[in-house]
């Protein structure tokens, strides 16, 4: 059994007070389909109040009005604490309507005194949006292809002194690596092969230890968008298969309904956004490496 991840106890969520489906950018997406405030709210105050009650912590940011997909936190930016305190990536989103969101990430960041990177910034414009990206095993697992360029990588290898594993995901309903791929410690990650190429697929493999490899059904329920406290693993639903091999290697699991959120195409992964993440080492910019699968 691997140890417990480092991280994963403090999170940053936006408070769902205008979350709609105002347009489609994701396959999961219909403007036929609206979310009911009322459970939209209950929904996501059941997530925080599940996270808290297995040890996690919650802060909140207010959600902008004109940003109805901004509840999905993950994608405001990837955060790291380090020994001289915090550094967050932000993200530079691919479509234009969701681009708004990180201005006020950015504010709610320089207030807690984080160093600020963005890898849109001098106008380079390379596309990163932080659901794409893991901190694994003091290196960062990053997807690239539908929303982040992969000019995007060279930016977070370089601004965060870390080498940076890339790997292209081609299925239109994983368009964020975080529907195809998660940590569940330091051995283990959930892996959804269908996501990638086959030669990709192989390659984040060969980067698990001990992978819980799932369907492209499995992943199509967003099992994998979980978050792991400790060796507990929040979850918006788990198949039966994926609950038992989670259950034979010691984990809890907890089920939060999220039905509201999944028609924006995400789930808890998505709208949480971990703060607590650390590569295991003080961050120096300027050193990182890339590699593109
Ligand atoms: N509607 C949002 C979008 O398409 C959903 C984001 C889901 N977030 C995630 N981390 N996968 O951008």
């Amino acid at each position: 059994m691997g140890n417990e991840l480092d991280w994963g106890r403090r999170y940053l969520m936006v408070e769902p007070d205008h979350f709609r489906v105002d347009y489609a950018i994701n396959p999961f997406m219909d403007r036929d389909d609206q979310p009911d405030p009322a459970r939209t709210r209950a929904q996501w105050d059941a997530l925080v109040a599940a996270i808290v009650a297995v040890g996690g912590t919650v802060e909140t940011l207010p959600q902008r009005s004109d940003a109805p997909d901004m509840v999905y936190a993950m994608n405001l930016g990837l955060a790291l604490e380090s020994a001289s305190g915090p550094v967050v990536e932000l993200s530079h989103m691919r479509f234009g309507q969701r681009r708004m969101e990180t201005g006020d990430a950015e504010a709610w960041f320089r207030q807690r005194g984080a160093r600020v990177f963005r890898t849109g910034a001098g106008g380079v414009g390379a596309h990163f949006e932080a659901g794409d990206a893991f901190a694994w095993r003091g290196e960062l697992v990053v997807g690239f292809g539908p929303r982040t360029d992969p000019l995007a990588l060279k930016h977070l290898a370089a601004d965060l002194d870390v080498s940076v594993h890339g790997f292209r995901t081609s299925h239109p309903g994983m368009y964020h690596l975080d529907l195809a791929f998660c940590p569940l410690d330091s051995e283990r990650a959930i892996v959804c092969p269908a996501a990638f190429e086959p030669e990709t697929a192989e390659r984040l493999l060969a980067l698990v230890p001990d992978p819980l490899v799932i369907t492209e059904a499995e992943a199509l329920t967003f099992c994998a968008n979980s978050i792991v406290v400790g060796r507990t693993v929040v979850m918006p639903s788990c198949p039966s298969r994926v609950r038992s091999v989670l259950e034979a290697w010691g984990f809890e699991i907890v089920i939060v309904e999220v039905g509201e959120f999944l028609k924006g195409g995400g789930a808890v992964r998505c709208l949480t956004n971990p703060l607590d993440v650390t590569l295991g080492r003080d961050l120096v910019t300027g050193r990182g490496e890339v590699w593109l699968s």
